[in-house]
C-alpha cells in the first residue's frame, strides 16, 4: 500500500526588514492594492497540490492580525524565530504533527511577491523525482569580486558556475528539518534550506528561473516589484 505524498507551502515572515528602512515589516507595505505578503500568497493559489500553508510570524508582529486574508488551503500560523532559519524550522516542528516525513514542503520568501506562476510550477515538476530536491536559481550575469576587510580586490572569481539562488526551495519535511536541526545546533548560519542540506552532504537541484523573482530587501525594491507584478503576464 502507497500512502500518497502531500506538498505544503511555509512562508518565513518574521523578519523586521532593516534594509527597507521603512515604518514597518516589508511584507505589510502596500504593493498594486494589497501588501506584499497577500501577494505573495496569491501566486500560490493555483497551485492546487499544495494542501495547506504555515505563515511564520513575529511574536511581537502587530500587522498580521488586521489583514483580511483569503485563501482556498488550510493556513497554520506558528511564532517565527530570531534568524529565518528559525523560523522556518518553527514552521516544519508545526507541520510534523500532521503531514508525513516524506512530503515536499516548498519555502518561500514572504518578500518575493513577484515569483511566476509557471516557476513555481517548473520547480515543482523538475524535483518531484528527485532524492533530494532542489530551488529556483538564476545565473550571475555580473563580474564577481572577492574582497579583503579593507574593501579592496583580492581576486575576480569565476562566475561561469555561479548562481543566485532563490525561493521557493523544495525539500522532503523530514531531511529538510534534520537539516535545519543540524546546523542550527552546530550554530552554522544557513540563509536558505539548501545551504542546511549541504550542510548534511546533500546536494539540491538548481533550476532555472525568471529574474524577475526579486526578493524586496532596499527601498527601490518595491518599484520593481510592482514593474514585474504588473507585467508578468508579458514576462512569463
Ligand atoms: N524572516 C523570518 N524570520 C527571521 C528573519 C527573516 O521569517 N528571523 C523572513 C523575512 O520575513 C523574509 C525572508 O525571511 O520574508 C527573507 O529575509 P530577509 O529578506 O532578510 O528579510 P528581513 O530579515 O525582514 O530583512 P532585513 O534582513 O533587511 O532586516
Ligand atoms: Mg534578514
Amino acid at each position: 500500500m502507497s500512502t500518497s505524498i502531500n506538498y505544503w507551502l511555509v512562508i518565513p515572515a518574521a523578519g523586521v526588514g532593516n534594509r527597507m528602512q521603512t515604518d514597518r515589516p516589508k511584507q505589510y507595505l502596500e504593493l498594486n492594492g494589497q501588501t506584499v505578503i497577500q501577494q505573495t500568497l496569491s501566486r500560490f493559489e493555483t497551485i492546487d497540490c499544495i494542501k495547506g500553508i504555515v505563515v511564520a510570524i513575529s511574536e511581537t508582529d502587530e500587522y498580521w492580525p488586521s489583514l483580511d486574508i483569503k485563501i482556498n488551503k488550510q493556513l497554520i500560523v506558528v511564532n517565527g524565530g530570531k534568524e529565518r532559519c528559525l523560523s522556518v524550522l518553527n514552521a516544519l516542528n508545526a507541520l510534523a504533527t500532521q503531514a508525513d516525513e516524506n512530503d515536499w514542503v516548498l519555502v518561500h520568501d514572504a518578500a518575493r511577491p513577484c515569483v511566476p506562476v509557471k516557476d513555481i510550477k517548473r520547480l515543482i515538476a523538475e524535483c518531484e523525482k528527485d532524492k533530494v530536491g532542489g530551488l529556483l536559481a538564476v545565473p550571475v550575469q555580473d563580474t564577481m569580486k572577492r574582497v579583503n576587510d579593507q574593501g579592496r580586490v583580492v581576486v575576480t572569481e569565476d562566475r561561469s558556475n555561479m548562481w543566485h539562488a532563490l525561493t521557493p526551495q523544495m525539500f522532503r519535511l523530514g531531511m529538510l528539518r534534520h537539516a535545519l536541526e543540524q546546523a542550527i545546533e552546530s550554530e552554522v548560519v544557513v540563509t536558505d534550506e539548501a545551504s542546511a542540506m549541504e550542510y548534511i552532504n546533500l546536494s539540491a537541484k538548481l533550476v532555472d528561473a525568471s529574474a524577475s523573482n526579486i526578493k524586496i530587501t532596499r527601498p527601490e525594491d518595491l518599484a520593481l516589484a510592482e514593474f514585474y507584478l504588473n507585467k508578468q503576464g508579458e514576462l512569463q
